[in-house]
């Protein structure tokens, strides 16, 4: 329950609030929904459980108290211009970001940077250790705060601290590039558990914390919600575990029966010219989502005369996202040419074959998408989960769609029945999209229903409740709810 005097019992704190501040041109400002999945996962929980919300309000130089909202309390972190450049676009998106994602694009280490890392990270630290209530559970997110674990139990000792890394653990050789590998395993070796989303993750990490901060581990395998790791801290025993993250399935599952949204799916589909197949998009604009790949493919494909440009065309949905950092400038320019080139080649006026949006959706057209779509492109080259992938099948209650796969998500783990493909095989991503495209009805019923089996009972409450009770049962903190 959170009292502003004495603090919240249970306190979440990320990155990001679940809200940006957004300057309008006329000076005044307004809160919008934040882009990206730790939002789209952890907001359902934290209003459930009237907690409070540690994060950066997304927009430099501001200074904003500390207020509530729905019952949730947000405590604002302040982050200066060159912070955002440093901390942020620098460490936590030019370093970090690339080298978890399999260094797709060369991480920049650059020692500023870091010094900025370990400084924001210490003022997170700083202003959850007001916020939160003594003996409190306290749930650290993601690969920008790192450092905050080990920081924040030497301020306060008394509290119970979690940590859940939303992005892959990288491979032990790549982790190893890093020049400040040590600070980093020692600084998320300050939390009682330690969430990753696969077992590998947890292996990986394991295998460092032995070999770079010269703790005793655990050695044997670490299973998915169970058989959890361990690392001897001192006295204190720290958890290593695997809980895959989900969504809000049963919500998603509604409002996608709703009449509003299956209104909006035919409009929709007449608003492209009612094509025998649409294929969609949906990402942060992102050079791990794949964007070029699916791209890549589809061109390939239509050139073959494999897939008729008059009956097939694809929709990409795609969000702005750290639009000042180098390499995601770059590849905006480069999947806008894409898309330009294949529509110049195949498309007719008033017809485009890719019809390309570059912005955020609002989340019930969102969902009108998902239904309307015959066939999901979900292509990274690596990712931690993707909701995306869950998202679209929690919204197939009609059993209809078919669902293309990269094999190097997450997800993958979990939707087995996907048409899995390999990103880095051109002719693997063709294949995928050709046999979704030509899958008989029945069989996509098929698959459907089994991969709807695994997303709609393994929601998003679910993977709290696992990670939260795990985290409870090691320090027998007070119980939070994961209920929402
Ligand atoms: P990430 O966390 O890397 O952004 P995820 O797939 O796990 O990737 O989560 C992305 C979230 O952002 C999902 O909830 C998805 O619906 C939402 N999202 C992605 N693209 C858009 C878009 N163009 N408009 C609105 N929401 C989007
Ligand atoms: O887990 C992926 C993640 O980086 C989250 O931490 C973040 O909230 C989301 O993607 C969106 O990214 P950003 O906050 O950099 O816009």
């Amino acid at each position: 329950m959170a009292d502003a005097s004495q603090g919240s019992d249970f306190v979440v704190v990320a990155n990001r609030l679940p809200v940006d501040l957004e300057k309008l041109p006329d000076g005044s400002t307004r809160w919008k929904r934040s882009p990206g999945g730790l939002v789209t996962a952890l907001e359902p929980i934290l209003r459930a459980n009237n907690g409070a919300w540690v994060g950066w309000p997304g927009v430099p130089d501001v200074d904003v108290e500390p207020f509530f909202e729905d019952g949730l309390e947000l405590c604002p972190v302040g982050l200066s211009e060159q912070e955002v450049a440093d901390y942020y676009e620098g460490f936590s998106n030019a370093t970090l970001w690339p080298l978890y994602h399999d260094v797709i694009v060369k991480p920049v280490y650059d020692r500023s940077w870091w010094n900025a890392y370990v400084e924001v990270n210490r003022r997170f630290a700083e202003i959850t250790s007001k916020a939160a209530a003594q003996g409190a559970t306290v749930w650290i997110q993601d690969y920008q705060l790192q450092l905050v674990p080990k920081m924040l139990r030497m301020l306060r000792p008394d509290l119970t601290i979690g940590f859940f890394l939303h992005i892959p653990f990288p491979p032990v050789e790549l982790f190893m590039q890093m020049p400040w590998r040590t600070e980093i395993v020692e600084g998320l070796l300050g939390a009682d558990l330690i969430g990753f989303h696969l077992p590998g993750g947890a292996q990986n990490f394991l295998y460092l914390a032995r070999r770079l901060a010269g703790q005793v581990t655990s050695r044997g395998t670490v299973g998915v919600r169970s058989k959890l790791g361990s690392v001897q801290v001192g006295f204190r025993t720290v958890r290593v575990g695997a809980f895959p993250i989900s969504i809000d399935s049963g919500d998603l599952d509604e409002k996608s029966r709703s009449k509003a949204v299956r209104d909006r799916a035919k409009q929709i589909r007449k608003e492209l010219g009612n094509p025998k197949r649409i294929m969609l998009g949906v990402d942060r604009l992102d050079y791990t989502k794949g964007i070029d790949v699916r791209l890549n493919a589809f061109r390939e494909l239509l050139e073959e005369e494999r897939v008729d440009p008059v009956d097939n065309i694809i929709v990409q949905l795609a969000t702005p996202s750290r639009e000042r950092v180098e390499s995601y400038k770059a590849m905006r320019g480069e999947i806008e040419q894409q898309v330009g080139r294949i529509n110049g080649e195949y498309g007719q006026v008033g017809h485009p074959v890719v019809h390309y949006l570059h912005r955020p959706i609002p989340r019930d057209d969102l969902i009108a998408y998902f239904v309307a779509a015959d066939v999901m492109l979900v292509t990274p080259l690596r990712d931690g989960m993707n909701l995306v992938a869950k998202e679209y099948i929690a919204s197939r209650s009609d059993l209809g769609g078919a669902l293309v796969l990269s094999e190097f998500t997450g997800a993958a783990a979990e939707l087995r029945q996907a048409y899995l493909c390999n990103p880095h095989d051109l002719d693997s991503v063709k294949d995928a999209i050709a046999a979704a495209l030509e899958q008989a009805p029945e069989d996509g019923r098929r698959h459907m229903r089994a991969m709807r089996r695994q997303v709609l009972a393994h929601d998003v409450d679910r993977w709290a409740r696992s990670f939260l009770n795990a985290l409870s049962d090691e320090a027998a903190s007070p119980h939070v709810s994961a209920n929402v």
